[in-house]
């Protein structure tokens, strides 16, 4: 994308009453929907959040199929998310957010038992964070996950990384948290939720164009 249209989806962005685009400062100091994101979406429903959302594909897709829960994407950029974000306001989808900000902060955004399911999609083999580089399901990050779901709540990793989909699966299994499905090619597998297969990420469908297996684990933390 040129920086034209970058810069024109920056500022569109700005306009849009679902996109929260706060500042680390912001986020760090008392993140004023923190414990309240009833207020923001007027509502109590369940949220779900998909992090790393690019696009934003998942938390469209599972908004339209779900009215009765709220859906927040996070991404840090911000002229991934302008596509959901646009496509949420053309289509009067209340039940939509867009935030972006670093993953590693979500426990600055959401308190403990606000988030009831986390999407993962097609995450970076590594982020950075505090200067070195972490898997998003290693034991810090899955913390951070626990601390803010609530006692019923999943977590779904969807990526074509053999070696992220192994990593998680021995990681799980060796702090004894509950994986409820586990699957190294969703695509021949005829027990593949249909939330699973049934939308595509921009991402999953240049891997899928290569041929790549897609994997898939949902999981409970057990803490
Ligand atoms: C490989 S892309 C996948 C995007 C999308 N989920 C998909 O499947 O098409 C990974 C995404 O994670 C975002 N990301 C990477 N590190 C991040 C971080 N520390 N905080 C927030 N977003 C991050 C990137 O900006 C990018 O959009």
């Amino acid at each position: 994308m040129g920086s034209k249209n970058k810069l024109k989806r920056f500022k569109e962005n700005e306009t849009f009453a679902n996109v929260i685009q706060p500042t680390r400062e912001e986020v760090t100091s008392n993140f004023p929907y923190k414990g309240k994101w009833n207020t923001f979406f007027k509502n109590d429903n369940p949220i779900v959040l998909e992090l790393g959302c690019g696009k934003g594909e998942y938390t469209i897709a599972l908004a339209e199929k779900n009215p009765d829960k709220n859906f927040i994407g996070i991404d840090i950029k911000g002229a991934r998310f302008w596509r959901g974000a646009k496509t949420a306001l053309e289509n009067n989808m209340n039940n939509v957010a867009f935030i972006r900000t670093q993953i590693e902060l979500v426990d600055y955004i959401f308190a403990k038992n606000e988030v009831s399911e986390i999407w993962i999609t097609f995450p970076d083999p590594q982020i950075k964070y505090k200067r070195t580089k972490h898997r998003m399901t290693n034991t810090e990050f899955l913390k951070k996950y626990h601390g803010i779901l609530n006692s019923e709540g999943t977590v779904n990793l969807k990526t074509d990384s053999e070696f992220m989909h192994g990593y998680t699966l021995g990681l799980l299994h060796g702090e004894g948290h509950e994986v409820l499905h586990a699957n190294h090619d969703v695509y021949k597998n005829v027990y593949s939720p249909k939330e699973v297969t049934g939308t595509q990420t921009f991402y999953e469908k240049q891997y899928l164009e290569v041929g790549k297996p897609i994997t898939y684990i949902k999981f409970k933390l057990n803490y």
